[in-house]
């Protein structure tokens, strides 16, 4: 399942986080790799907990909370704090597969990567290549969205970052424990729950439409972990 989630940040936003995002000190991004991904990993970020790094985690986060479709899709139990890398002159990374468990920093809690997140940084116009390209049993997709726009995926599908090769592209990435660990599970309500804001909107049968809500939180009870 993937699923992009438009607007996430303003025009404003991005403006002002890319200003400060080129303004800053960047680190190897191996820094954060696992074995596997350490030996294909070319790009560089942030580093974890650095004032800027938690300034616009944070405003990703906000953002988050207020978007209804990220909050269906992904029925977040936990967000890993947003980290935030650039790749520019050649960099790429390979093909790999994020870490299934991950420590939350500064803390002995363990978040468990259900699905893996890009919010795009930068305008596609500004550089090329740099697609995200993400394969499911349908074949590899490459994903490369608007600048604010968000590709929530499967964090156990293999995925890599095309080289870029002309200008910078910019981007946050974080990780999801979901309550609902299954991703067929997540994916019945998400179109479930599309379906039926669709029946508000539309203005049908109500007392309908109020039975499958029902339905949408009597199996949100049967499978979340909160
Ligand atoms: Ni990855």
């Amino acid at each position: 399942m993937i699923v992009q989630i438009p607007d996430v940040l303003s025009a404003e936003q991005l403006h002002a986080a890319r200003a400060k995002l080129f303004a800053a000190d960047w680190i190897d991004g191996r820094a954060t790799a696992g074995h596997q991904g350490a030996r294909v990993k070319h790009n560089r970020q942030l580093a974890e907990g650095s004032t800027l790094a938690r300034e616009l985690g944070d405003m990703v986060l906000a953002a988050l909370e207020r978007h209804p479709l990220f909050i269906s899709a992904a029925l977040p139990a936990c967000v890993y704090p947003p980290m935030f890398n650039r790749y520019e002159g050649g960099e790429a990374f390979g093909n790999h597969v994020d870490n299934a468990v991950r420590l939350l920093p500064g803390s002995a809690q363990r978040l468990r990567t259900d699905l893996s997140a890009t919010l795009f940084l930068a305008d596609p116009s500004h550089y090329d290549g740099g697609e995200l390209l993400i394969d499911d049993t349908y074949g590899a997709h490459a994903v490369k969205l608007p600048a604010g726009h968000l590709v929530l995926y499967p964090a156990s599908s293999l995925h890599r970052v095309e080289p870029v090769t002309r200008g910078v592209r910019l981007g946050c990435f974080f990780w999801v424990q979901s309550m609902v660990r299954d991703v067929a599970q997540r994916s019945l309500l998400l179109d479930l729950d599309t379906s039926i804001q669709r029946l508000a909107q539309t203005g049908a049968d109500e007392a309908v439409r109020l039975q499958l809500t029902g339905c949408y939180h009597n199996l949100l009870r049967m499978w979340a972990q909160p």
